[in-house]
């Protein structure tokens, strides 16, 4: 397929390594080129461009910028380029101020997530909440002792999380569908309890499964 992938920090190069690795054609977008000059280089086959070179590009989109500048970066990544497309959803909504004892602060409620937010203001994309509740590190085929772990997905449309379960499928990933947009609410604080484990003692190697 054709991601195209808003940003260019540790996630935006971790997932484009990823879909490079299996096979998919990627472009990443960036306001700055420069921040993507050595990822271009180890990996000759991704296009840099800016945002919106990103969103035209992919068939499906990958956001993955600061969660406060998520909004922003949508609309330079314009709204007609995104019209019809799934939009996997890694950002998490943390604040500027700093943790406490370990825990983030988000800058949403319980009652209105990030995702939510978003798919109120851009009608026409379908987003997928995924990736946000792990650490970039093992969001490419993670080797644990305990098997395939779980990735929670929420979105409300059932075509465009269909394309994302077969992607974690490829990612080594057990999908956990949530259900509807929603469920944002709960997925994305998930990110606050993973991240405890590496506050407290560097523990930044593991990730949630679910037993049946
Ligand atoms: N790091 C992780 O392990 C991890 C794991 C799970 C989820 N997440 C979430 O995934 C997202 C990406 O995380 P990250 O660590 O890769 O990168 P990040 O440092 O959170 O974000 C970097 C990206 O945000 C964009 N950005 C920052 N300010 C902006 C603004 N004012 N307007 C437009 N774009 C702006 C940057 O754009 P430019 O390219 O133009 O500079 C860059 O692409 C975040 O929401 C994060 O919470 C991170």
């Amino acid at each position: 397929m054709k991601i195209g992938i808003i940003g260019s920090g540790e996630v935006a190069k971790r997932l484009a390594a990823g879909f490079l690795k299996h096979g998919h054609e990627v472009t990443l977008g960036t306001r700055e080129a420069n921040k993507l000059a050595d990822f271009a280089k180890a990996n000759p086959k991704a296009k840099i461009g800016r945002f919106a070179d990103a969103a035209k590009f992919g068939e499906v989109v990958v956001l993955a910028v600061k969660g406060s500048a998520a909004s922003m970066a949508l609309e330079a990544a314009g709204a007609a380029n995104l019209a019809g497309k799934t939009v996997i959803d890694t950002s998490n909504p943390i604040a500027d101020a700093p943790p406490e004892n370990g825990v983030l602060r988000y800058f949403t409620s319980l009652e209105n997530s990030l995702m939510e937010q978003l798919q109120k203001q851009f009608t026409g994309v379908h987003f997928v909440k995924a990736f946000n509740s792990v650490g970039s590190a093992v969001m490419v085929n993670p080797q644990f002792e305990g098997g395939r772990p779980s990735m929670f997905i929420a979105g409300n449309d059932a075509d465009a999380k269909k394309t994302v379960s077969g992607l974690l499928d490829q990612f080594g990933w057990e999908v956990e569908d949530m259900g509807s947009a929603e469920a944002a609410r709960v997925i994305e604080p998930l990110c606050i309890l993973w991240c405890i484990p590496g506050f407290a003692r560097n523990d930044w190697f593991h990730a949630f499964k679910v037993l049946r």
